[in-house]
């Protein structure tokens, strides 16, 4: 193995220091710069070239099996791309910046963590030139911001008065540094700032720097600080100050009142949030409930955002309206969970108990409790994932889940920024989990359970609902996930589907 070879390395992000190129120094001293630098030369094509090869996991292709749904016929899928570029755009802007440590390179600098305000200043700190560069005559370095996003400076002072250096664009997009003396050249790159002269909450501008032969590529930040948004938990420590239960209902009235009054014995002084679709509107019973109404059949979803939307504590409950409290129904420990500021988790739910007093992960058998995102050329897919259980270390009796059932407290504010997609009118559940994978991190844990009744689903009920006997209705819902996702397929995780499985497409 040569030199070359032995010493080779990167780094993608952090602090690219000449560390390796120090290491080396007893070898470059016999080389000339120039040889180090024919070694390799970094631009943005093989930038790229390394985003391909760091992707590993190949296993798995967006090739559709035959138990899926989709793909959209082809019109549909036309305007699905449009819509999908646009959102592939902004998503790309929150990427993380590659940047490549070329070794040997005398051009010390931070690979990343220059963040400004935008039109402000920032210090560009870290860049140094190491001074086996001394060569006795002029060397000149050039910095350029790439997207023009901002201008460089050097700041004047009697230090950097004093230089014996000349400065060309002084507060333009490219600046440049010309000396015969390195420690010169230092000092001014300590002094270097920049000024973001673009008004906009997140861009990412790219600085090349150069000398001589050798290239690096810093990247600057320029992001709006958000403001905090704090709830106050009052004096005292007192959970109904921190927690409001919220669920919605339809047509269910004698569920909803026994769900009610099973929340007025347990938690009577907590607020209770209900809204209400239903055809014929009915006054409920129980006390600190506040009852919205809402147009006969406006849906799930619609109700899920408009409770959500009224909570006015840190955390909220959700509920299904055929649930009842009982004394295992300990909302104090969800807090606990909620409020560990290492597990760090925003949605915990629990388990539902049967008439017969069995706990269970989930109503539906079989459920789905992990998804997997397959990117594919022609849109991605849906799969269910089996991942062995990951137990939350603070909590063993909790395991981490990309879907659980409709019994959690959550992070009222990280709820709200996923939201409920009002595109699914009457079934959403498993869909929201869909649209939080990336946002929340979710759990279920076994030291909290509410019993689910399980009857009261009238005939009216499962017509609307259940969406029974409604072929059109269900394909028109499929149809809506395998857009909304950019899917080309996915596999059907509730038993609505199960009746055009056969003929996959839509
Ligand atoms: C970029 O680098 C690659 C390999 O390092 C080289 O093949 C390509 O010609 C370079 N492109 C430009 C525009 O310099
Ligand atoms: C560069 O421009 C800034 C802003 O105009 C100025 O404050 C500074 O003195 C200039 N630096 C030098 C070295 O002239
Ligand atoms: C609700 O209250 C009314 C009168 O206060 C009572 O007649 C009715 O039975 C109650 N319903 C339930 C489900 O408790
Ligand atoms: C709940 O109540 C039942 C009987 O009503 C009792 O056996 C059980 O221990 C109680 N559980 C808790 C957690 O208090």
């Amino acid at each position: 193995m040569n030199w070359k070879t032995r010493y080779a390395t990167f780094c993608v992000v952090g602090l690219c220091f000449f560390g390796v190129y120090l290491f080396i120094l007893d070898i470059f001293s016999s080389c000339t710069l120039e040889s180090a630098a024919i070694w390799e030369k970094t631009n943005s094509t093989s930038i790229l070239h390394l985003r391909k090869q760091m992707e590993f996991d190949k296993t798995r292709d967006c090739s559709c099996p035959s138990k899926s749904i989709g793909p959209l016929d082809k019109n549909t899928r036309q305007r699905q791309k449009k819509e999908y570029t646009e959102w592939e755009h902004q998503e790309s802007k929150m990427a993380e910046p590659m940047t490549l440590c070329p070794a040997m390179s005398p051009i010390q600098y931070l690979g990343s963590g220059i963040t400004v305000e935008p039109l402000k200043y920032v210090r560009i700190v870290g860049i140094k030139i190491h001074p086996a560069l001394q060569t006795n005559k002029e060397v000149t370095i050039i910095l350029t911001s790439r997207h023009s996003l901002g201008q460089l400076y050097v700041e004047s002072s009697t230090i950097t008065d004093s230089l014996q250096i000349a400065i060309h664009g002084n507060g333009s997009c490219q600046l440049s540094i010309n000396t015969e003396k390195i420690n010169d050249m230092n000092t001014a790159l300590s002094h270097l700032a920049y000024y973001s002269t673009e008004h906009d909450i997140r861009q990412r501008d790219y600085i090349d720097v150069s000398i001589q032969d050798f290239v690096v590529v810093i990247n600057i930040l320029i992001q709006r600080h958000h403001v905090p948004r704090l709830y106050d938990p009052g004096p005292g420590n007192d959970i109904n100050r921190k927690v409001t239960i919220v669920a919605k209902t339809f047509n269910r009235y004698d569920c909803v009142n026994k769900l009610i009054s099973s929340i007025n014995h347990f938690y009577p002084k907590m607020t209770i949030l209900i809204a209400d679709d239903s055809e014929t509107k009915q006054k409920l019973n129980g006390t600190n409930v506040k009852h919205f109404l809402m147009p006969f059949k406006e849906g799930y979803s619609a109700g899920k955002n408009l409770l959500v939307s009224q909570v006015r504590t840190k955390y909220f409950v959700w509920v299904d309206d055929d649930f009842v409290f009982t004394n295992y129904t300990i909302l104090e420990r969800f807090v606990e969970k909620l409020e560990s500021p290492t597990a760090e988790l925003d949605l915990v739910a629990g388990l539902i108990s049967n008439m017969k007093g069995i706990a269970m992960e989930d109503i539906i058998k079989d459920g789905w409790s992990d998804v997997e995102y397959v990117k594919g050329q022609d849109g991605g897919c849906l799969f269910r994932r089996k991942l062995p259980v990951t137990k939350v270390k603070e909590f063993p009796n909790c395991k981490l889940k990309d879907m659980v059932i409709n019994f959690f407290m959550a992070k009222t504010d990280a709820v709200r920024n996923v939201g409920f997609d009002l595109v699914f009118e009457r079934i959403a559940h498993r869909e929201f989990f869909i649209d939080a994978l990336g946002y929340l991190r979710i759990a279920q844990c076994d030291d909290v359970i509410i019993q689910h009744r399980g009857e009261g689903k009238n005939k009216d009920y499962k017509h609307y609902r259940l969406m029974e006997n409604q072929m059109k209705a269900r394909a028109a819902y499929a149809e809506r996930i395998l857009f909304k996702n950019n899917l080309q397929c996915f596999q059907p995780w509730n038993p609505i589907f199960s009746s055009f499985m056969k003929n996959k497409k839509v």
